[in-house]
């Protein structure tokens, strides 16, 4: 079993460095390090990342089988489907290949993504689990950032792979992303282990405000890190304020736009209410209030009460005196 895990592990390492190969090296990349550089890598992050890309027609398939690689190996590889008869081909083609490293920076998978929008196809096509890839357990970039993770004792939770490699290009190279499913608590558990604080720096739409709402409450119950959340403004996703703007921009946002959970809830409850509804209001604050009941410090209980009465034109003794209510009553 033992060399069954290093013989995929190698299969792995080689087809990243066929398809990193293709990409730089050959016309049959050429659209797709036009279109990566379009997006602002340059190719010592493309290197960094071991980026590649998986040609039409196949790359693995005749390679591996002149080598004369054993079938069962290749059929658990995940790198490979297999038909009806027994056939196999491979899995990604015509996608840029972003490779999927373990903790010891060991490629276990892959996630290709497609270079021009295709309503029959994923944005992302990942590898299937296998003996070497657990998406439960796995965090893109977890090899590289580990370092930068112990030194900061923080680490910033992205939602996609490419706003952790856009963040890392820029100077902020404590980020990891979970592998597009949502979070878990294994990954949590993983992440307690090397710092104490975690920022969840999710897609600043819709979706991406949900999933953070989600993964704080997740970690929150799971780990006793301290938690803060960065968005991008303007509902961008980390990597697209970047090419918006630029590294410094983005690193002032890191510096500077830190909320913490209860804070982003605020936001996030106000969503999508209209506030100048006085019943709207009345809800929302009472709503409000109780999140901040939960609040154990009296400092920062203070902080959104503030906060509330500015907003909404409040005394804030009312505020004060409906917060104590909750408060007895939770006990
Ligand atoms: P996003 O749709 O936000 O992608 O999904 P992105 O990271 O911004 O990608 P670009 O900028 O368009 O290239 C966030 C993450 O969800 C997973 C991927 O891990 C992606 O990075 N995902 C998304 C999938 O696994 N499959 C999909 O089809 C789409
Ligand atoms: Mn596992
Ligand atoms: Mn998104
Ligand atoms: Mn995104
Ligand atoms: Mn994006």
């Amino acid at each position: 079993v033992d060399s069954d895990f290093a013989r995929l592990i190698g299969l792995h390492e080689n087809a990243a460095k066929l398809y990193h190969h293709v990409l730089m090296n050959t016309q049959v990349g050429e659209a797709a390090l036009t279109y990566l550089h379009d997006r602002g890598l340059d190719d010592e992050t493309i290197a960094t990342f071991n980026i590649g890309f998986a040609p039409g027609d196949g790359l693995l398939k005749p390679l591996f089988e002149e080598r004369k690689v054993d079938y069962q190996l290749l059929r658990s590889s995940g790198l490979f489907i297999e038909s009806q008869d027994g056939q196999l081909r491979d899995r990604f083609t015509n996608r840029i290949m972003f490779t999927i490293r373990n903790a010891s920076g060991k490629v276990i998978a892959f996630s290709g993504r497609i270079l021009h929008k295709d309503p029959d196809s994923p944005k992302y096509l990942n590898s299937p689990e296998t003996k070497i890839f657990h998406k439960s357990d796995t965090l893109f970039n977890f090899d590289l950032a580990r370092k930068e993770i112990r030194k900061e004792n923080a680490v910033v939770l992205f939602e996609g792979f490419m706003d952790v490699i856009a963040a890392y290009s820029a100077g902020v190279k404590n980020g990891i992303a979970s592998m597009g499913t949502s979070l878990t608590t294994d990954q949590i558990g993983i992440l307690q282990r090397v710092a104490e604080t975690l920022y969840v720096s999710y897609d600043g739409d819709d979706a991406g405000q949900n999933a953070t709402h989600r993964a704080l409450s997740l970690i929150g119950e799971h780990s006793n890190m301290s938690l803060g959340v960065i968005q991008m403004p303007e509902g961008l996703d980390p990597d697209e304020y970047l090419r918006k703007y630029d590294a410094e921009h983005f690193r002032a946002v890191y510096e500077g736009a830190k909320e913490t959970p209860v804070g982003f809830a605020l936001r996030y409850l106000a969503r999508g209410r209209n506030l100048n509804n006085q019943s709207e209001q009345l809800s929302y604050i009472e709503e409000v209030l109780k999140i901040v009941a939960g609040v154990p410090s009296p400092v920062e209980q203070d902080l959104y009460l503030n906060q509330l009465a500015d907003r909404f034109q409040i005394d804030k003794a009312s505020l004060k005196e409906q917060l104590s209510g909750l408060r007895q009553s939770k006990k």
